[in-house]
């Protein structure tokens, strides 16, 4: 059986993306789920000072540790201001120090939602050009706009939108 982790770019109690991103996780078959969130791997603000006087904190082996033992990873990244959350980016710096080779050849479904219309296209847009510097194997990609709007009772009710991620799923767990 395949373990994949879940999680969200988001540090909110209830982050509409790490709704999206268990939902999304729930349609893999076959596969040892784990749901993670950034609020259990609290790390101070990143800082170079800082990691000179402290190194990397025991979360970032701890996070690594997640994706090294998964054979691919469900992310759904929260857009704040037309880019990462910041919650998300300490903690990418952080990982990106201790290894570069951030997601490790992992296969990735990549996601945005947000309540605006752009379903967080730009947030989706940065971790697409970004993401493969750091290893990243991205299987596909999915985006909700208007998340009040489609989502309801932990699934996507617009039946267009749910085809669509069925579809990003199929991709995501042929390259498992
Ligand atoms: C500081 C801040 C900036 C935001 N900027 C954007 C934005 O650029 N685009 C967007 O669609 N939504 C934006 N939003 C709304 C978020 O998409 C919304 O809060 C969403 O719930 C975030 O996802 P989360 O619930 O998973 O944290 C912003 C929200 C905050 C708090």
């Amino acid at each position: 059986m395949k373990n994949i982790i879940a999680f969200a770019g988001s540090n909110s109690l209830k982050s509409i993306n790490k709704q999206l991103a268990i939902y999304a996780a729930s349609l893999v078959e076959d596969a040892e789920i784990t749901i993670l969130d950034l609020n259990d791997f609290e790390l101070p603000l990143f800082g170079v000072d800082l990691e000179k006087q402290i190194g990397a904190p025991d979360n970032v082996r701890k996070f690594l540790d997640y994706i090294r033992n998964s054979d691919g990873i469900i992310l759904s990244l929260a857009e704040h201001n037309g880019a990462y959350s910041a919650a998300f980016k300490n903690l990418f710096d952080w990982l990106s120090r201790s290894e570069k080779k951030t997601f490790m050849g992992k296969p990735i479904l990549l996601m945005a939602t947000s309540g605006g219309g752009r379903g967080g296209a730009s947030v989706l847009a940065m971790a697409h050009s970004r993401f493969p510097y750091h290893d990243a194997k991205i299987a596909a990609e999915f985006s909700l706009p208007l998340f009040a709007d489609k989502f309801a009772d932990g699934k996507i009710t617009d039946s267009e939108f749910d085809d669509e991620l069925k579809e990003a799923v199929k991709l995501f767990q042929k390259q498992l």
